[in-house]
């Protein structure tokens, strides 16, 4: 049973236990779908205030819905649409404090609104991004944003 308990005082303590359980998640898996799915599962149960938490995986230049937490989402995403591809186009790390302001942002759950998405990489290749939404406007802070690019380098191994 996995049972992590994540009881941190500040975010960047919290991103350090929470980056402590997700390698401990994925030590010794190597399926990057088992791995994905515990990594939402993981980050949903610990970071509050979120309403989805999951990936999109390049498939062939496109981005394919993949393991998530949260209500039915879209499933094909181009680059360069939305935040989702323009992480995915830029490989810049795309954090939305008002999704509505957003040119092109791609409206999968009504409740979203602040976003943060993170292109994870491994060996100069793009693998997915990491999306996070939230139903509060500017949920997203430059520690969430730091934190999850460490989640982001372990995910970079693990999927
Ligand atoms: N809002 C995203 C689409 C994905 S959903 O939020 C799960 C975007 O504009 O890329």
């Amino acid at each position: 049973m996995y049972d992590f308990r994540i009881e941190a005082a500040d975010k960047p303590a919290l991103y350090r236990e929470l980056g402590q359980a997700l390698e401990a998640l994925v030590a010794g898996e190597p399926d990057p779908v088992a791995n994905m799915a515990n990594a939402a599962a993981l980050i949903r149960e610990s970071l509050p205030d979120l309403n989805w938490a999951g990936f999109y995986r390049n498939v062939g230049g496109e981005l394919v819905l993949g393991p998530f937490q949260g209500r039915p989402a879209c499933i094909r995403i181009g680059f360069g649409e939305g935040v989702c591809g323009t992480a995915a186009a830029t490989r810049q790390v795309q954090r939305v404090d008002d999704v509505e302001a957003f040119p092109g942002h791609i409206a999968c759950d009504s409740e979203s609104r602040s976003e943060l998405v993170v292109p994870i990489l491994r060996d100069g290749e793009l693998l997915a991004v990491l999306d996070l939404d939230s139903p509060s406007v500017a949920r997203f802070t430059e520690d969430d944003e730091a934190g999850c690019v460490a989640l982001a380098e372990i995910l970079g191994r693990a999927i």
